[in-house]
């Protein structure tokens, strides 16, 4: 067992017992599950903002101790105080906290006066015994520096939480457990509670703001306690709490000041001093939050095991179609690759029976958060260990486009987030399709990204494309665009006609497969806009010292007069710019990032650049400068991109660079946001030694860091292996000398998704010096267009 992941205590005891009855069988099982390389706190701190706690694949239920430090997905090994326990969580997201909503605090009230007790959260803050943390898939536990344990675990739609008062003080006191009315953020707008007076059922619901997104969502909970009496219990509003009255309704308050304010109850005759408290959820009403509450957890008092149990059985599935052979490399490599699969599957949420807004009668999900990041590796992750998850959330982000009249390209909370870039949920639903995923009406996927393409909406601020009619008409988004058809920030030029060119060939390519040669040739023609924001002869220094290469993308307004962005702007080196920050013509990267995106026509980037020695010369620049951000997704593929330009063994040894030094098991261990599980899965696909290109039939063959991976489809049932020779864990012999697939020499530096749905075998062979396997000019990755065609643009 590695020491980054401890068993739960209950687990302990099990193995205990386990131990006395069936001595060795039962330890070997136990042993042999890989959930014990599952370590839920890597990303815990240093701006991973994971979602630390208990939860089931895509459950709606996230529990976790709720700190005032880094708290975007509720709980921070950052040191900082716990100011509550609450039950819906987002995992790895950026920017404003997310949910935490109704947050429970257990306390002991000095003297037993109720009035003693801290109600606000500044006052109730209280920090956590540092070596108390225990977390494991469904699992989680701490300890308070007041001497208060819990521990949790979750259903899909409720938690169950235990409060361990210390011994000593309950039988002289009543343990109070207050409930507040409020979100991480502090974003609740109005909220109701009730508390019955016989039971202490705290009932109620709160309007909210998504924490990156437009409108409001409405929540509803239900919260019973067990295992003991119930003394007394009421509503508190700022510091003060009474037994009467039961029901309050509080709003925003004068001047928008946030009003603190909740329920409260205290309890008699715990047995073993614990209480334990049950938190149902719902989107639809509070009926409907004690209904699953009390469906799914039955008997509270008894049912803990069990559930963990479940949502240990649940997360073994999710990852049983991998097996690692991991030929001597380290526990913590282990951690990584495996932590990094469980982590795609928090986010997207399974909101299915939850929607207020409509029942389709389908699956429906929700916190896609946001595909600007998870459709490059995260959606491709979960297509080949999860395709029938991918199926019902690509059918899903369709029943939404159907509903909302746009694709999202983030949504959560069951609003509307902000689009980034492009309309990459159009990426998602091409990789399905040349992925040959079933069950989904591929005609109404090719109407729902024409709309992308087509049809503005008039807040292309959270759906669809701005800029349309420029696009149409000049074939690129203009710096300071004139564009009154629709609002968004009007920022983004030059990362907007990279990715809207790139959207546009993912349409180009469904039209071709479904057989519409018109739509094709319209969209594949609009997907080389990209090449009209090149100016050959703009140059880029860095502290005034110029880097030595010419040629970049630069914005153009609409008269088609160039504007100036510096190419390092937006990088380490200069500024960050986002939506609202110093907003600029790149998104979250530079010029220098942005350059190398373009994944359909990568030849006739590399043209552009001047040839594959200068193209080579700027991929190894950006690495080694501090312009390339490994913290944000558009960095990704570029780790890869020598593939393209016939030196495959320098994309794997350019991503040992980073994985372990950036990409590590440490609570740390996340260079940035975990997106959703986005940079996860980039760690799986590097370990794994295939990387997708999102939105084609297209994997780059890499070293894996394993001796062998073998991979079973879910869906045909057949097992891809990849098997090495000259492994070597210190990972000497990181060049790939020779691959066979199927026992045939296998020349080309990439491969298809039919290696997963076949169940090919591919044999790599390793050494330590870079070879010739995948130099030739046609054993290179597939590129659009022909290269020799932009020579008048240079
Ligand atoms: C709990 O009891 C101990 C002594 O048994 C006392 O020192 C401590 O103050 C009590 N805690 C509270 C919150 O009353
Ligand atoms: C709660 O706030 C929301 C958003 O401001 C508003 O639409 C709703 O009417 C309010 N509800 C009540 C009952 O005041
Ligand atoms: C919220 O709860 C209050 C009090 O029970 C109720 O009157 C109101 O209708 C609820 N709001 C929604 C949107 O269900
Ligand atoms: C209290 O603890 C004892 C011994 O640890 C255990 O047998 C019993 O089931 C516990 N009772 C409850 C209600 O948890
Ligand atoms: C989501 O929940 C629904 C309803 O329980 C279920 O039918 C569906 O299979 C779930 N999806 C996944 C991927 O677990
Ligand atoms: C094009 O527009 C820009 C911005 O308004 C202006 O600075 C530039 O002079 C114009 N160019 C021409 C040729 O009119
Ligand atoms: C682990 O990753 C983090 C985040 O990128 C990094 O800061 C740290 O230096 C890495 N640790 C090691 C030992 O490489
Ligand atoms: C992959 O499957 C083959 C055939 O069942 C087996 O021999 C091999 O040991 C497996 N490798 C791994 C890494 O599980
Ligand atoms: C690689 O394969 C070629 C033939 O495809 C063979 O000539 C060569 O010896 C192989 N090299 C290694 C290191 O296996
Ligand atoms: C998808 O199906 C088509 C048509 O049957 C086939 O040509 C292609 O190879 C398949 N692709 C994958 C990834 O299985």
């Amino acid at each position: 067992m590695s020491p980054t992941s401890r068993g739960s205590p209950h687990q302990l005891i099990l193995r205990f017992l386990l131990l006395v009855i069936f001595p060795l069988a039962a330890l070997c099982a136990d042993d042999d599950s890989v959930l014990r390389f599952v370590n839920p706190l890597i990303g815990s701190t240093n701006g991973g903002n994971v979602f630390a706690g208990a939860t089931r694949p895509y459950g709606l239920a996230k529990a976790v101790a709720d700190v005032d430090g880094q708290n975007t997905g509720g709980f921070s090994t950052d040191g900082s105080n716990v100011v509550g326990f609450s039950a819906v969580h987002d995992s790895g997201t950026g920017g404003n906290p997310s949910l935490g909503n109704f947050p429970l605090f257990p306390q002991l009230c000095p003297d037993d006066e109720v009035n003693n007790c801290n109600f606000r959260i500044g006052d109730r803050a209280t920090p956590y015994v540092a070596d108390s943390v225990v977390a494991s898939p469904g699992y989680f536990a701490v300890e308070l520096q007041s001497g208060i344990k819990t521990s949790m675990t979750t259903s899909e739609h409720a938690a169950l939480f235990r409060f361990q008062f210390p011994s000593g003080n309950s039988s002289s006191q009543h343990p109070l457990v207050l409930l507040d009315l409020r979100d991480l953020w502090q974003s609740r707008q109005n909220a109701t509670i009730s508390v019955d007076a016989e039971t202490a059922r705290m009932k109620g619901n709160g309007t909210f703001l998504p924490s990156f997104g437009a409108g409001s969502y409405v929540m509803h909970y239900c919260v019973d306690f067990f295992g003991g009496d119930v003394y007394d219990n009421g509503v508190w509003v700022n510091n003060r709490g009474g037994t009467e009255p039961k029901d309050l309704y509080v709003t925003r308050g004068f001047n928008l000041f946030f009003l603190e304010a909740g329920g409260w109850a205290r309890f008699a005759g715990l047995a073993n001093n614990t209480l334990t408290a049950r938190v149902g959820i719902s989107f639809i009403s509070a009926e409907q939050a004690c209904r699953s509450a009390e469906t799914e957890i039955p008997s509270p008092l008894s049912d803990f095991d069990r559930l963990v149990q479940e949502a240990e059985d649940a997360w073994e599935e999710k990852l049983s179609p991998i097996s690692v052979n991991a030929g001597g490399v380290s526990d913590a490599l282990l951690t990584n690759f495996w932590s990094g699969i469980y982590r795609t599957m928090i986010s997207p949420q399974n909101y299915t029976g939850e929607n207020p807004k409509w029942d389709s009668g389908i699956p429906y999900f929700d916190s896609y958060y946001c595909i600007w990041d998870s459709f490059r590796v995260q959606h491709p992750l979960l297509t080949i260990v999860d395709p029938k998850a991918q199926v019902q959330m690509v059918n899903s982000l369709l029943d939404i486009y159907e509903h909302e009249g746009w694709l999202p390209d983030c949504h959560m909370s069951l609003c509307n987030g902000w689009t980034q870039g492009g309309s990459n949920a159009d990426v998602v639903l091409v990789d399905a399709y040349v992925k040959n995923l079933t069950g989904i009406d591929w005609e109404l996927a090719l109407k729902a990204i024409i709309q992308d393409a087509e049809v503005e909406p008039l807040e292309w601020a959270f759906h669809g494309r701005g800029g349309l009619q420029s696009w149409r008409n000049l074939d690129y988004i203009p710096y300071l665009d004139f564009d009154p058809v629709g609002f968004g920030t009007n920022s983004r030029s030059i990362s907007r006609t990279l990715e809207y060119a790139y959207n546009d060939y993912c349409l180009a390519t469904l039209a071709q497969g479904l057989g519409h040669a018109d739509l094709y040739d319209k969209y594949v023609t609009r997907s080389t806009n990209w090449q009209n924001l090149w100016k050959a002869e703009q140059t880029s220094a860095i502290r005034g010292k110029d880097t030595g290469f010419t040629g970049f993308f630069q914005p153009k307004y609409q008269n088609g007069t160039w504007g100036f962005q510096d190419p390092i702007d937006c990088s380490a080196l200069a500024s960050f710019c986002s939506l609202t920050t110093n907003p600029s013509e790149t998104f979250e990267a530079s010029v220098w990032q942005y350059q190398f995106l373009v994944p359909q026509s990568m030849a006739t980037l590399i043209e552009l650049m001047g040839g594959e020695e200068r193209f080579l010369d700027r991929l190894d620049f950006f690495h080694t400068s501090g312009l390339a951000d490994i913290s944000n997704e558009p960095v990704f593929s570029t780790v890869y991109l020598y593939h393209y330009a016939g030196r495959p063994g320098l994309s794997t040894k350019r991503l040992h660079t980073y994985i372990p030094a950036s990409f590590n098991a440490s609570n740390g261990g996340l260079p940035g946001n975990d997106d959703s599980g986005s940079m996860g899965a980039f760690v799986v696909f590097g370990m794994l030694g295939l990387f997708p290109i999102s939105g084609q039939d297209l994997y780059l063959i890499s070293a894996p860091f394993f001796e062998g991976i073998n991979v079973t489809n879910p869906v045909t049932g057949k097992t891809a292996q990849i098997k090495t020779v000259g492994f070597d864990a210190a990972y000497e012999n990181v060049f790939i000398q020779n691959v066979t697939v199927n026992g045939k020499p296998w020349t080309k530096s990439w491969i298809g998704h039919a290696f997963f749905t076949e169940g090919w075998t591919m044999e790599v062979v390793l050494g330590s010096e870079e070879s010739s396997w995948g130099t030739k000019l046609e054993d290179r990755p597939p590129s659009w267009g022909d290269a020799t065609k932009v020579a008048g643009l240079l």
